[in-house]
């Protein structure tokens, strides 16, 4: 693996079933690897909220026997207190890695750049690969393989979208995406993601038509209608999304046992209605608690310990 997780098109399928096989021996038995990080210590850089990302590499860290700093905006204040670059060189004569949560990717690419120590992404305007990783692990989790299935996705063409899209087309799952005319993935990623698939054997298709997108999928995803950092155009954004609700309606297009996912933060009754959340084909909580297991996997590959299991 690269020294960084960045992005999930610079891992190969290999690696990502590394990652899921790693993460199924952390479920099964994480008391083995309860000290493997002892001595290590992981900085969270956080521009941004965060429950799941930072709470789940936090505990994450300390039951694999590290501790995690957390440096939140009025700590670090990056690229205004002082510049990237430097904090890049300074953390890395301290710490062992790095997680990122910040506005531009251009941010994450330059800290990654000047630290000599791993970056993780967790999660920027453009990507959000770690919660890609924890979704992809759930459905193989309840499927035991992608072939043949369909993820569908229906909302706003975002960083978790993206992620989505290289997460699919690298491990053969077929993809199908709902957004609102102008709020499509950006052109570069779809191309990216469709020359993965090619490989895969994923198909991804785009369209401006949730009913659509929904036919017989085996899945169902949605993520906000505006993201961390676009709160200003969140009045105009439920008009426009009005139509991509996750709701019954939506679902009986579906197959039966549709599953019901979501990144979290939601918003109850916007993109998704409360009754499918809660319904019995929502694993969006199973998601959430394969964030944990999954950056574990993440953290023993990049900050490569010598594994002794206690
Ligand atoms: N899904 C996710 O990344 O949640 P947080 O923003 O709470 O970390
Ligand atoms: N697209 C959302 C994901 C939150 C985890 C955002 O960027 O705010």
């Amino acid at each position: 693996m690269k020294k960084d997780l960045i992005s999930i098109s610079d891992l190969s399928q290999q690696e990502m079933e590394e990652i899921f096989a790693l993460t199924d021996e952390l479920k099964k038995d994480s008391l083995q690897y309860s000290s493997v990080l002892k001595g290590k210590t992981l900085a969270l850089i956080f521009q941004k909220p965060s429950n799941r990302t930072r709470v789940s590499f936090a505990v994450g860290m300390f039951s694999l026997g590290g501790l995690s700093i957390y440096l939140g905006p009025a700590e670090i204040s990056l690229g205004v207190r002082e510049a990237t670059k430097d904090v890049a060189m300074t953390l890395s004569r301290y710490v062992d890695g790095i997680v990122f949560r910040t506005y531009e990717h251009k941010n994450i690419l330059e800290l990654a750049k000047y630290s000599s120590v791993p970056v993780i992404n967790g999660l920027s305007d453009l990507l959000h690969p770690c919660q890609a990783l924890a979704d992809l692990y759930t459905l193989r989790e309840r499927w035991g393989s992608f072939r043949g299935r369909v993820l569908a996705y229906v909302g706003d063409g975002n960083n978790v979208t993206h992620s989505l899209l290289y997460g699919c087309s690298k491990a053969g799952l077929n993809f199908n995406i709902a957004t609102p005319r102008n709020f499509e993935p950006k052109k570069d990623i779809v191309s990216s993601a469709k020359s993965f698939a090619v490989i895969s054997g994923a198909k991804i298709n785009l369209s401006n038509n949730p009913l659509k997108a929904c036919k017989d999928a085996d899945a169902i995803y949605t993520d906000v209608w505006t993201s961390m950092g676009r709160e200003k155009e969140a009045k105009a954004r439920k008009k426009i999304f009005h139509d991509f609700q996750v709701n019954k309606k939506l679902l009986s297009y579906a197959k039966k046992d549709c599953l019901i996912m979501h990144c979290l933060p939601a918003h109850r009754q916007e993109e998704i209605t409360a009754e499918v959340m809660d319904s019995n084909n929502s694993i969006i909580f199973d998601q959430a608690e394969n964030r944990l297991h999954v950056q574990k996997a993440i953290l023993l590959k990049l900050l490569k310990p010598v594994i002794r299991k206690s």
